[in-house]
Formats: C-alpha cells, structure tokens, sequence
C-alpha cells in the first residue's frame, strides 16, 4: 500500500502501511549517493549510529539518462538494496532539470544543446551567481525531456518497490526558482510576461489583464511561480501517472526581510508564491522550506498551514538540530525532520576534521560548540521515538511544544491547567532549550524536554496550586511506560537539566 500524508486537527500525518510513521531522518550531501562503495563507507554507518528510520537520498538525471532515451537505474537499485538491509525507509530527490535553481545536475546532452534546451536570460547578471543560468521553464523542449526520465524513474520504483514500498515520497527537483534576476527574460518569457494571465489565475485571484497589471509589485515572483509551477506539474504528473506515490516540492526560503527576487530563487515556493503553486501544479502534495536560519521556530510556523502538512527535508546539521526537531514535530505537527548533510554530524563530534567554522556556528551572535550535535540529535530522536504513539490528534488530549530561540518563559493552556516554562539557559555546548507537553487525560502530562522548567499553575480565577500525585522519569517502548525513577523529595519538580529526558506526571487540584 503506497504512503499517504493527511491532514489531522494541524498535525500532518504519514501513514505507511496504514500506519502513522514519524520520520526521525536525515538528507545525505549533494553527491553521496553518486557512489555506492561511498555510501556505504561514509553514510550507512552513521545512519545506523544515528539510528534513522529515513534517509533522503538524491536521484541523478545525469547518470539515470546518461544518453537521451538510454535509462541506467543501478545506482537507484544500489541504494535501495542499502536501504532495505538496513531496514530504513527512502525519500528520493529528483535531481533533474533544476537543483538549487540552477541545471547543474541535467545530463550533458541537455547542457550542450542550448538551442533545443535554452537557459533563462537574466535582466542584469548579479555578480554571486557564478555558473550560467539554469535552463529556463519556458523550454517546452526540456520539460518534456526530463517529464521522460522522471516517468521512466517513476515506473521502475513501481516496478522494482511498489510491494516493499522502501520509497516513501519523492521530491521533484530541489529548491526550484530563478537566481540572478527578478525573472526570465527570454523571447518566450518575454511574450507570456506580456499575454493576458492564464483564465484560471485571473478566476483565482480575482484580477486580469497582463502580468504587471493583474499582480503590479509582485508580478515578477507571481509570474515566476506560475512558470515553474506549471514546468514541474507536467513532470510530476508524468510520474505520477507510472506510479502514484505522494509528490513534494523544497524551497529555498527568503533569508531577510526585503530581500529582493533573484537573491533567492524567484519562483519557487516560498510561502507567499504557495497559493499560485497549489493552483498551477495539483500533483504536488505539501510545500517543504528548507530551514538554515536562526529562527528556526518562525519559518516552521509559516509552513504549517492549514492546507500544508509539514515535513522538514533540510535543516542544520547542528547542535540545535534535535530541538528543532521536538519543536517542528510538537508544535507545528510536522511528520518529519531531517538534517542536511547528515553524515557529517559524527565527523563533527568526533574526528574534528572539519575547518573550525563548522564546528562553532553562530547562533543569534551567541558562540556554539558543535562537539556533540550527533550525541543530541540521537537523544533527541529517541524522545520522538518513545513519544510517537502520543503525537496524534487522536491519542492525547493536546500536543504542544516550545523553543527558547530568545525569550526566556512561554505559557501554556490545558483544560484544568496552566503551564509557565523557563528556559534554563543557553551554553555554548548544548542545544537550545525545548521541549514536548503532551496532555494525555486533564490530569495526566508526559513531558520531555532539555534546559527548561514546567510549573503547573491553577487555571484564572483558581486560587491554589496544584499538587504532584506522581512523578516518574522514564520512556515508552511500543507505547508501554517503563519507569527508570520515581521522583520526590528534591526531585519533586519538572525539570529538564543537560540531557534530553521523559517525565510522566499526575496531578490532583484542590476539591479533587
Ligand atoms: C540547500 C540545497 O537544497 C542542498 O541541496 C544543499 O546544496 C544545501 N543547500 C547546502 O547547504
């Protein structure tokens, strides 16, 4: 049975086997998968040590066509074979016509013929962009090209995967959009720039007359959208057509406020382009931002809308990533996070090969020490894991979450209670404080969480505290509690220190 992702009360839910299944995972660097022997030297150990249930791995339309109509899937099948001994689940990256805004990644016969295949014209070349232009989305020729390739990928995963179903989900190409410019200006951009909108944008945003008219300020990235949406619906529902398994797309987020279009690629889907996407490309299932900024917590909630389950394929591989993790999974319902460049977390932690930039990232202008980023990502994890059976609308009460990214306390609401958590404090050497509240019945709390302090407090209008009736520290396997410490006396309180713990609480208010 293929794997569906729906929407359940804001929390995203994918269901494998018609089971819920949280991704506790990581994206490999660009090039890993380019060889098998490298995966499995530099990423299977770690994926193992890390344990990971997924692992996002890119797909090549360079060396899957190498020669036009020549169709070569034995790096695809390598991985899979990896995969499947290692009992880890897949989600593939559609390298094709676009990567990162550019067509670094199409085969050399679609770079070669720029006539056939022709690039996007830039308005005035911005001097960071160092390599040609991608090719442009206006190129009928080159969407068709790679729509092939997809499908033929798409039909050897049914052919090959449909009965174990190692491969999850697709991304279909990477951080899409149009670098270097605030859009194309080739004759034909050119021409559907000056054409009256399509009838349905004008139905749907209830404007008309060209472009510049129907959306002024915004009708260079308006109409960007429009063409990449349109380009990558005609690939992804080519794919879909030979094997209908769910279909996202990642974006390359706006880094500053103001930035302008171009600096980021203009186009892809970025949350104010998110309703043209949805408009233009019906195959893709969910919008996924790529998150390497500091406000972690912010980009998560502008992805987490009501139409939008939320997966996270790429964030910093740092010393935050696992409280990003409790964060995005928690409060913004996300079905899964992934690190980028996952492998590299123990060479961080443990051989130090890496230039010291890498080691300590700065965070809001505080120092960190990345040493043991794979040590919380783990534990972080094993959180998630033993928590999992709780996460669901359907299981708890409530589900909420917290980060302490700069301000010091947050409250929280419950049925009979109220919640104030205090962030311990931030250190160099250890994760930004977070944590889970999961309300299981109105006097029932499982609690996980790192540097902070949960204190219960009487609802408005209540006058006494509540008291403890049971305080354990512990972790559930396969949904059963284990207690590894029942706390009193000086423990008597919710209290996370250095190291990612699970608390279980009952609680009794007064006149119960
Ligand atoms: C975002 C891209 O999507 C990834 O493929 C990779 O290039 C990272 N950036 C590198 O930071």
């Amino acid at each position: 049975m293929a794997a569906d992702v729906v929407l359940n009360a804001g929390r995203a839910q994918l269901l494998v086997e018609g089971a819920p299944f949280l991704i506790l995972g990581g994206e490999v660097h660009n090039s890993s998968a380019s060889g098998l022997e490298w995966m499995e030297e530099k990423v299977w150990p770690v994926v193992r040590q890390l344990r990971l249930n997924t692992l996002l791995v890119p797909v090549y339309w360079e060396t899957v066509e190498p020669r036009e109509g020549e169709f070569h899937f034995e790096l695809v099948d390598g991985v899979l074979a990896q995969a499947r001994r290692e009992g880890v689940r897949l989600v593939l990256l559609w390298f094709g016509l676009w990567k990162n805004a550019l067509s670094t990644y199409a085969p050399s016969w679609v770079k070669q013929d720029t006539k056939r295949f022709f690039r996007s014209e830039l308005f005035e070349q911005l001097d960071f962009v160092r390599s040609r232009p991608g090719i442009s989305p206006c190129c009928q020729a080159a969407i068709d090209a790679d729509a092939k390739a997809f499908a033929a990928l798409m039909a050897h995963l049914k052919k090959v995967d449909e009965v174990q179903g190692t491969v999850l989900f697709l991304q279909v190409e990477n951080e899409v959009g149009l670098l270097g410019s605030d859009r194309d200006y080739s004759p034909i951009a050119q021409q559907w720039f000056e054409a009256d909108i399509p009838r349905e944008v004008a139905a749907n945003f209830d404007c008309g007359g060209n472009w510049e008219s129907a959306f002024g300020g915004q009708a260079c990235s308006q109409f960007m959208a429009w063409c990449f949406a349109r380009a990558l619906e005609v690939i992804a529902s080519a794919g879909k057509k030979e094997y209908d398994i769910p279909l996202y797309v990642n974006a390359w987020t706006i880094q500053y406020d103001g930035e302008y279009e171009g600096s980021y690629p203009t186009g892809g889907p970025v949350v104010e382009n998110i309703k043209m996407w949805r408009l233009t490309a019906p195959s893709i299932a969910w919008y996924s931002p790529d998150i390497y900024k500091n406000n972690f917590a912010a980009e998560c909630r502008k992805y987490a809308l009501q139409d939008n389950p939320l997966f996270i394929p790429e964030a910093r591989n740092s010393l935050d990533a696992g409280s990003n993790a409790l964060y995005a999974i928690a409060q913004c319902g996300a079905f899964g996070f992934c690190p980028f460049a996952v492998e590299d977390m123990l060479q961080t932690s443990q051989a130090f090969e890496l230039p010291g930039a890498y080691q300590e990232q700065g965070i809001n202008g505080r120092r960190r020490d990345e040493t043991h980023a794979a040590h919380y990502l783990k534990e972080a994890y094993g959180v998630l894991d033993s928590l999992k059976p709780f996460l669901s609308p359907q299981a708890a009460v409530s589900v909420q979450g917290y980060i302490f990214e700069d301000d010091r306390r947050i409250g929280m609401r419950f049925c009979q209670y109220r919640a104030r958590i205090t962030c311990i404090g931030v250190y160099p050497h250890l994760p930004l404080p977070a944590g889970v509240v999961i309300e299981m019945a109105e006097d029932e709390f499982i609690i996980a969480g790192i540097l902070s302090e949960v204190e219960f407090l009487p609802l408005c209008g209540e006058r006494s505290r509540p008291e403890f009736l049971s305080l354990e520290e512990g972790y559930f396997s396969a949904g059963q509690w284990h207690c590894t410490r029942i706390m009193n006396g000086d423990e008597h309180r919710v209290t996370f220190t250095d190291q990612y713990k699970i608390l279980r609480i009952k609680l009794r208010k007064d006149g119960r």
